[in-house]
């Protein structure tokens, strides 16, 4: 079985004030070389590369070998800043700082104080910062170069080998990139040059919420064997900053399959994991999905609505998911 879900709809209570707030902090940022000789602005989402290259601070880094001639920028360890973000303090319960991609390594701060570090590039890092975010605002991220880091993790890895320690020569790559968690090719391919880059290559926003949140949300089908019949596992995380319980309803809603369930939920405070188990209506044939050729790819659409109790209005916040 495949399933399509739409769209998903988290309501949480509200009363007078706002449920959520998110503070995208895309666009103009400010890049600096380590020693400050070379500061310049970069667009987020980008790595320093592409702002040298908008400001033709370097040439086409493709172009002949051009790769080996800016090697200086990798090894260097860059900058990211970004100044005057204001924000309202007054409203919130908990406010996050979300970056959903980061190149590779580096340490954030937010007004002088450090709120955490990233070494992935492959996953979203949230980091607390409801005590540290002020009226006006300065985010820093210290960036150090992957090639150095990468090598640094090798040094410190003594029980045994890792091989391969540095890709062919005739790749003029750098080396240690299984010390890393980085898109494997930046540090050469045997199609590609090597630009290990640093950056933020995806989103980075303050999320700010009161009473619960609805911080991520998976689902799985699973065949019964016994009965011959089809059920989903439904996983949704909240974190709940409300002290006191929040009691709601959730409901599960796939039309095709003539299947309706609507659960009684209880979130108590903290990160919590609210488990649905969802028995598709079995007077309904499943179709299941098949690969190319093989028979047809059916999905069927979904809808799961969390409705919380808690004020007299309710907000709510609509997220697509393009899951097959
Ligand atoms: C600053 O760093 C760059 C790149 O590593 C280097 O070329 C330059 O000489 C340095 N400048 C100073 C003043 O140290
Ligand atoms: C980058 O940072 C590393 C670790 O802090 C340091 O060893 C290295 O010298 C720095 N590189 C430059 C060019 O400043
Ligand atoms: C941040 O800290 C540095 C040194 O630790 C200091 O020079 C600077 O004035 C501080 N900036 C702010 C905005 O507090
Ligand atoms: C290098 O690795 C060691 C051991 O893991 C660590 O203590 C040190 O801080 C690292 N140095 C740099 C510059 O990353
Ligand atoms: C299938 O079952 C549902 C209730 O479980 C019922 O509403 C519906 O009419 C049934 N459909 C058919 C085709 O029997
Ligand atoms: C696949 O889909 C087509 C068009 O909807 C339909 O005619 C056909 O019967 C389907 N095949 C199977 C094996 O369900
Ligand atoms: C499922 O949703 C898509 C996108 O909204 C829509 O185009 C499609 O018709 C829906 N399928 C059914 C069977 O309702």
């Amino acid at each position: 079985m495949c399933l399509r879900l739409l769209l998903l709809l988290a309501l949480c209570s509200a009363g007078p004030a706002a449920a959520a707030l998110t503070l995208s902090l895309r666009g103009s940022w400010r890049i600096r070389s380590g020693n400050g000789s070379l500061e310049l602005p970069g667009k987020v989402p980008g790595c320093v590369h592409s702002a040298l290259f908008q400001r033709r601070l370097i040439q086409d880094p493709y172009y002949r070998f051009n790769d080996l001639k800016y090697r200086w920028i990798t090894l260097d360890n860059w900058t990211y800043s970004k100044n005057e973000i204001p924000f309202d303090i007054s409203k919130w319960q908990q406010v996050n700082l979300v970056f959903e991609g980061i190149d590779t390594v580096a340490n954030v701060l937010l007004n002088n104080v450090s709120v955490g570090k990233m070494d992935n590039m492959f996953r979203r890092y949230s980091f607390d910062i409801t005590h540290v975010i002020k009226a006006v605002n300065f985010i820093e991220l210290h960036f150090q170069s992957a090639v150095l880091y990468a090598r640094n993790r090798s040094e410190a890895h003594t029980c045994y080998e890792v091989p391969p320690k540095c890709p062919p020569p005739v790749q003029k790559g750098e080396c240690h990139v299984n010390f890393i968690r980085k898109e494997q090719c930046s540090f050469s391919w045997d199609w590609g040059p090597s630009f290990p880059t640093q950056g933020i290559w995806k989103d980075v926003r303050i999320e700010a919420y009161n009473i619960c949140h609805l911080d991520y949300f998976t689902f799985s089908p699973v065949y019964d064997n016994n009965i011959q019949e089809w059920n989903l596992e439904i996983d949704s995380s909240f974190h709940v900053v409300s002290s006191k319980p929040v009691f709601g309803q959730a409901i599960v809603v796939i039309p095709e399959l003539q299947t309706q369930r609507t659960y009684s939920i209880e979130l108590k405070h903290g990160k919590r994991i609210v488990k649905l188990f969802v028995k598709i209506n079995k007077n309904i044939t499943v179709k299941t999905w098949w690969p190319h050729g093989h028979g047809n790819q059916t999905g069927y659409n979904m809808t799961v609505l969390f409705k919380l109790d808690g004020g007299l209005s309710f907000e709510r916040s609509a997220k697509e998911y393009g899951v097959k």
